[in-house]
């Protein structure tokens, strides 16, 4: 063999041990800053100001899709709302767990934008890392239905996210969603809650006391976090302005406002998914 072939074989070696060491398909493409087109959206600081709690309520207040929880659309198949099972997350390839994602371009891309950021909070602080899907079968298809609602956990095949245009395009509301495709339920339906919380049944509206059933949770040794972005505020479902939960440490806290992944929320990832 001559050195300069000898040499093209051991690079390519080389490259190929390397990319094994990745084993994700060589087509993925992480989504990065440059996926940003940087437009910044009239109010655009309102975007990481507004609390996920609210909007969502607001968004699905004439939802005609079937849901659970008030933004956990049901599955097709029985029971798989638990979520407990390995299928139910994504799969883990060395580091890191690529979720494959793709946008409608029913989104303009400013609207993109808030979207992508949004994900990319998830690779500052996790292991979870988007990918532009190309031809897996199991993605989050993220589009303009009616409400801000997402499944529970890895579904197969495309998986819809929908985030409505007027009304769920915030940082908050873009995370709350995700972290239902990645396995994640409301805090305050958590296995515990009944430590923590009082359900004011009085003040639900009728025909939404199933929002509040409590949940057979994994919560991986964090604590109850009233400031999750996964957790309803006060007011939730209320049919008279009264509060319909309540922090039993002290009723007059007021909660559920999260703007930004808390670092339990961050933790949680991180623990189910061994990052
Ligand atoms: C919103 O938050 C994201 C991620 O933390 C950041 O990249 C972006 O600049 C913020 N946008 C505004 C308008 O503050
Ligand atoms: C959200 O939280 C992350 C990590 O905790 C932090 O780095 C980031 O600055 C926060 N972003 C906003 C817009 O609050």
């Amino acid at each position: 063999m001559k050195p300069t072939i000898l040499l093209l074989v051991l690079l390519s070696m080389t490259a190929a041990a390397l990319s094994a060491s990745i084993s994700t398909p060589a087509v993925d493409r992480v989504i990065d800053k440059s996926d940003i087109s940087g437009i910044m959206a009239k109010g655009s600081a309102d975007t990481n100001k507004t609390d996920a709690s609210e909007a969502i309520s607001k968004a699905n207040a004439d939802s005609k899709t079937p849901l659970l929880y008030g933004d956990i659309k049901a599955p097709s198949t029985k029971n798989a709302v638990l979520c407990t099972s390995s299928t139910c997350r994504w799969p883990k390839y060395d580091r890191y767990v690529y979720v494959p994602v793709a946008i409608s371009s029913q989104y303009t891309p400013t609207e993109q934008d808030i979207i992508i950021r949004a994900l990319l909070t998830f690779h500052q602080s996790t292991c979870i890392r988007f990918v532009w899907r190309t031809t897996h079968r199991d993605y989050l298809y993220f589009f303009s239905g009616d409400g801000c609602w997402s499944l529970l956990g890895r579904q197969t095949g495309g998986q819809y996210v929908s985030l409505k245009k007027a009304g769920c395009l915030f940082q908050s509301t873009v995370q709350h969603e995700v972290l239902h495709a990645l396995g994640f339920h409301h805090e305050q339906v958590r296995s515990d809650r009944d430590q923590y919380v009082q359900i004011l049944y009085q003040n639900i509206l009728s025909g939404q006391e199933s929002n509040f059933q409590k949940t057979a949770t994994n919560n991986l040794g964090t604590p109850y976090d009233f400031n999750s972005v996964m957790h309803y505020n006060k007011y939730a479902f209320s049919k008279n302005g009264q509060p319909t939960i309540l922090a039993k440490s002290n009723p007059n806290l007021d909660f559920g406002r999260a703007t930004n992944l808390s670092a339990n929320d961050i933790a949680r990832v991180n623990r189910l998914y061994q990052c």
